[in-house]
């Protein structure tokens, strides 16, 4: 699918690549990024109006270093590099790249010395974020410098006949204050882009293209309730209604009436038509799950499980002719660009298409950011609690009762992790943050219930703030919200007695106990 690409960004192999295209999709303009084996035809034929350049680890003074066919700089399509980037344009240009002084890195204060269009309305004087061990030292001929630091004499730089524009430190990151103005001075100022990319043209035109392509087809979709499968659930079934199947599998390891809820929303036809198989396998999988204490072997039983129980529903359909996936564009990105079908090694219900006898996968999410995918979902009317759902682990809360997984333990835990994710959201927390959760340990500690002695269960409270869910560091809830939810579960909640907070980040701690 072509949506009109405006900006390509090459990767030269940088850990913020995909922040440039979401920069430039927040703009409204559709980017898209590409390695840094594209050809030139093949930009010719995508015909954008702006290149950016990533920055990347490696030196552009080693032979193998990653770079890019000169003849980019003839297309007379603008060109903003980034930190490599910057530093590839100089090197392919002419000029000369060695090694710093003195390596920068974190905030900089950062000279505009020249007003280029580059920087319209950003203050002479600004604080960037700067990642380099080596920097131009030489401009290319036909360059001029727009920007300086105290360690860098070239910190930007630009060739205004040729439309070639190039910073050392990172506008993609916020800790460069007008780095969105950069970005939004570049697509607009310079390439002229068109304000276009909103999720109603892609949804309509992503509808029309699930026609097009399923025709009259039989598509399997498996629905966890999440937003990546909900959404492409509501999308396939506003495309082709009863040709799709979606068969949701309750493994009992959802949240206090999660099954209840995706039944609702989804078990009825006029608003979304569609054939809704609904398995309660709750049963089995307890069965399964049963004296297996150790994290991984109760995953793998899990996930297996899973896969069997999807394969028998889907046998009794018969053949399918596509298999949908919730796959979305960070999925692709980290699986390297490449692949036209790249299927999530991690996926919710990982390793479905071996198992399942289909023609074709269809992934009508994998070009959207995980945020674009959330503006779908209200695009297509789907509830805002669904919509902003945090993440949930496809193993449910099968990790989160650490030890052996029993009714009891999943029932306590379900009653405590409710209270909790009521309380945060009442006091407006949940916008801040990421991921927020309930965990009963698998410990019994001794306490005191008016005039009696208890012996129950400790419960684990974890609220994380992260960017990518790779880092995250614990949230500071206030000390009285904390007592508030302390109080109301050791009290509603038969069964635990004691509540800890786990202040630990990761690393060294995960986000998930198990
Ligand atoms: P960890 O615990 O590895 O979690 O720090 C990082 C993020 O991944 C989620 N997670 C999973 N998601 N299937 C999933 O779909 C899984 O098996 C799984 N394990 C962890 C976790 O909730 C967090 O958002």
């Amino acid at each position: 699918m072509n949506n009109n690409i405006q900006i390509i960004v090459i990767d030269f192999g940088g850990q913020y690549n995909q922040l440039i295209a979401r920069r430039v999709r927040d703009f409204g303009v559709y980017a898209e990024i590409f390695p840094h084996s594209i050809s030139i035809d093949e930009i010719k034929k995508i015909s954008p109006k702006g290149i950016i350049f990533t920055g990347g680890p490696n030196s552009v003074n080693d032979e193998k270093s990653p770079t890019i066919d000169k003849k980019i700089f003839d297309l007379h399509i603008p060109i903003l590099g980034i930190c490599y980037g910057a530093q590839l344009i100089t090197k392919l240009c002419g000029g000369k790249v060695s090694i710093c002084e003195k390596s920068e890195y974190g905030h900089s204060d950062t000279f505009v010395n020249n007003k280029t269009v580059l920087f319209n309305n950003i203050p002479d004087m600004t604080t960037t974020f700067m990642s380099h061990t080596e920097q131009i030292f030489e401009l290319p001929n036909g360059f001029e410098i727009i920007s300086h630091t105290d360690n860098c004499k070239i910190a930007g730089m630009q060739n205004i006949n040729k439309n070639i524009y190039a910073v050392q430190f990172h506008p993609e990151v916020k800790h460069t204050i007008y780095g969105d103005k950069i970005f939004y001075n570049f697509i607009y100022d310079i390439c002229k882009c068109e304000n276009n990319w909103e999720m109603k043209n892609f949804l309509n035109k992503s509808i029309s293209e699930l026609k097009n392509t399923i025709a009259d087809g039989k598509v399997l979709c498996a629905l966890s309730g999440g937003v990546d499968s909900s959404v492409v659930a509501t999308l396939l079934s506003k495309a082709i209604g009863k040709n799709l199947t979606c068969v949701f599998v309750n493994h009992g390891l959802l949240r206090l009436n999660e099954e209840k809820e995706v039944c609702k929303l989804f078990d009825n036809n006029n608003l979304y038509p569609m054939n809704f198989i609904y398995i309660d396998a709750h049963k089995r999988f307890l069965e399964k799950l049963k004296n297996v204490t150790e994290p991984e072997q109760k995953r793998k039983i899990i996930g297996s499980e899973f896969i069997k129980i999807f394969e028998e529903e889907a046998k009794k359909i018969g053949q399918v002719d596509f298999l949908a996936q919730g796959t979305i564009y960070p999925d692709v990105i980290e699986s390297g660009l490449n692949g036209s079908s790249t299927i999530k090694s991690h996926h919710n219900v990982g390793g479905l298409p071996d198992v399942i006898d289909f023609k074709q996968i269809i992934e009508p999410l994998r070009l959207l950011f995980k945020d674009e995918v959330r503006k779908l979902g209200k695009e297509l009317s789907l509830p805002d609690e669904l919509v902003n759902r945090q993440p949930f682990p496809g193993p449910g809360l099968g990790i989160r009762v650490i030890g052996e997984v029993t009714e009891e333990k999943l029932d306590i835990l379900k009653q405590a992790d409710y209270i909790y994710l009521q309380e945060i959201k009442k006091a407006a927390l949940d916008k801040n943050i990421n991921q927020y959760y309930a965990a009963l340990t698998n410990m019994k500690t001794v306490g005191v219930m008016g005039d009696f002695r208890t012996y129950n269960y400790a419960l684990v409270l974890r609220a994380v703030v992260t960017d990518d869910f790779m880092t995250a560091t614990a949230y500071d809830i206030p000390y009285d919200i904390l007592q508030k939810i302390m109080n109301r579960i050791v009290n509603e909640v038969k069964g635990i007695n004691r509540v800890f907070y786990d202040l630990t980040s990761k690393p060294p701690g995960t986000i998930e106990m198990e």
